[in-house]
């Protein structure tokens, strides 16, 4: 194993379809397949192929095809011509062949650790492998030279620019040559901003696009970023965050951002267009990089006024063995998507950010062995199995990511009769926080 090569990363690599020839038989070997053709033999009408006394078929042409090979493995070949009933003829002598399949992709590849010039893979070892190469490309496939230093465990390529896409192809070097590739795509970290394009539109509109480049790694919470334009622009759209309205001054060209969910707070590039114009010497607006400004933010805290350990209402039907039991969110909290001009009951305060809550229901206390919850809608189950302060008798569920803005979550349930006479005392909570609540979600972000 000579993992500790320093391998430059210009290789230009042949992977799939690596061709052989021998005498007459070509063969297309990847890391589980080969594909087969031969000179026709004449006199022959069918074909008889034996792979490795493993697999064997008749063809009526000059070629075939073999799958589930194993990787790295050297497999022999022997071709007979037959007849039109696939019997050997006995007088023309059959071709031989060797070829090795290739080593297969490196498996578990993923990013350890990135920098603002480095970016450190890791990916398990095979020990039949002698080395691997790392090619390092940039977001439109095209070649990079950087510093590739083999480890143990994987690579740390470095030489690397900030806030850059990067895409890395792992190729397996062993007996047989180069094997399969696996391929990442990560970026260095960094924040900034790029400007990806001016354009001029109609009637003195332009348009402008950008990427804002947060930092890869931020706090749990939810993230804020403060745009600072040079001047005031027609309009503004942002993709991966949420416009803080309430904070924004459009006519000071000040906007503020919020990557307040989960899939929001996992994407560390937030898309950006805007519309201005540049009109006459009294109002002139040159948006360049350099007079774009960012303030990263701070983590914002979720409201938790009056919301930790809070009892939800519930409605709670039975049929028969079975029942239902809706979670009324919607009398605690404000669903930014409803009607807010229809009248409405209930104490009315702002959700607690997702990634922050956890909905608890409790089977109660003539029902202890449980309820089985055979479906779930709007929310999530967690196990419970091995976190802090989990209860037997209850369920924990978070609302789903996606349906943020929902408040209609419910599950069916069944029981036992035996060990859950009495329904009457099924409850649920809001619990936010605590060290229940951080461990199911430290479990997520993991
Ligand atoms: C043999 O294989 C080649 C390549 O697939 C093909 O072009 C040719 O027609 C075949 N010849 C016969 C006799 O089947
Ligand atoms: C192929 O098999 C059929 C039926 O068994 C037989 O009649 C025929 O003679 C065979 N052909 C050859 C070339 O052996
Ligand atoms: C490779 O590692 C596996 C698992 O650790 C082991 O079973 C196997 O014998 C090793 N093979 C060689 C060629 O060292
Ligand atoms: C990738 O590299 C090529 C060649 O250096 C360059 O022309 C191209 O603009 C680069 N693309 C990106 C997205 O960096
Ligand atoms: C030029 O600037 C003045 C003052 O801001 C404005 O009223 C006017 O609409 C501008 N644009 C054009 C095309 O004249
Ligand atoms: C923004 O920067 C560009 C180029 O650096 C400059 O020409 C322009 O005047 C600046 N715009 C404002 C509004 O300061
Ligand atoms: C609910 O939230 C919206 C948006 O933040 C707000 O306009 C509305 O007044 C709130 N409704 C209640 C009843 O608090
Ligand atoms: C609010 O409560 C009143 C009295 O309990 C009830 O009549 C009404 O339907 C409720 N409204 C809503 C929107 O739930």
């Amino acid at each position: 194993m000579n993992i500790f090569a320093i391998i430059s990363s210009i290789f230009l690599l042949t992977l799939l379809g690596a061709q052989s020839t021998s005498a007459n038989v070509q063969a297309s070997v990847t890391s589980n397949s080969v594909a087969l053709k031969w000179s026709p033999i004449s006199g022959a009408v069918k074909y008889h192929v034996l792979l490795s006394d493993d697999q064997n078929t008749v063809v009526d042409r000059n070629e075939t095809q073999f799958g589930t090979l194993l990787p790295n493995t050297l497999y022999q070949v022997i071709i007979s011509a037959a007849d039109v009933n696939g019997t050997n003829l006995a007088n023309i002598l059959p071709l031989e062949y060797q070829f090795r399949t290739v080593a297969a992709p490196v498996s578990n590849l993923h990013i350890m650790d990135v920098t603002e010039s480095s970016i450190q893979l890791t990916w398990d070892m095979d020990n039949e492998t002698d080395s691997y190469q790392v090619m390092v490309k940039n977001d439109t496939g095209a070649e990079m030279s950087a510093t590739v230093v083999l480890g143990e465990e994987g690579a740390t390529i470095s030489g690397l620019h900030r806030m850059k896409f990067y895409n890395f192809d792992v190729t397996p070097v062993g007996s047989s040559g180069l094997g399969e590739s696996a391929t990442i795509r990560a970026r260095t970290d960094g924040s900034g901003i790029k400007l990806i394009a001016i354009w001029q539109g109609s009637q003195g509109i332009f348009g402008g696009a950008a990427k804002i480049f947060r930092p890869i790694t931020i706090p749990r919470g939810s993230y804020s970023i403060k745009v600072q334009l040079p001047c005031p622009v027609l309009a503004v759209k942002f993709w991966n965050a949420k416009l803080d309205k309430k904070n924004s001054v459009p006519a000071d060209a000040t906007y503020v951002l919020r990557q307040s969910k989960l899939w929001q707070r996992r994407k560390a590039e937030i898309g950006m267009n805007f519309y201005f114009t540049q009109e006459n010497e009294t109002t002139t607006c040159v948006i360049s990089e350099d007079n774009i400004s960012l303030e990263f933010g701070a983590v914002v805290e979720a409201p938790r006024d009056a919301s930790v350990n809070t009892a939800i209402p519930l409605k709670v039907e039975e049929w028969g063995i079975n029942g239902l039991v809706s979670v009324l969110l919607s009398e605690l909290y404000n669903d930014t998507n409803a009607d807010m001009t229809k009248p409405t009951n209930g104490t009315w305060n702002a959700k607690p950010e997702y990634g922050d809550y956890v909905i608890a229901v409790d089977s109660g206390a003539g029902c202890t062995g449980g309820l089985i919850y055979d479906d779930v809608w709007g929310m999530t189950r967690k196990s419970s199995e091995g976190m802090p302060g989990a209860l037997p008798s209850t369920a924990y569920f978070v609302q789903d990511e996606m349906q943020w803005p929902t408040n209609e979550m419910g599950l069916l349930y069944g029981y036992n009769p035996e060990v859950c006479e009495d329904r009457s005392g099924i409850t649920a909570q809001i619990m936010v926080g605590g060290p229940f609540v951080d461990a199911v979600f430290a479990a997520e972000d993991a």
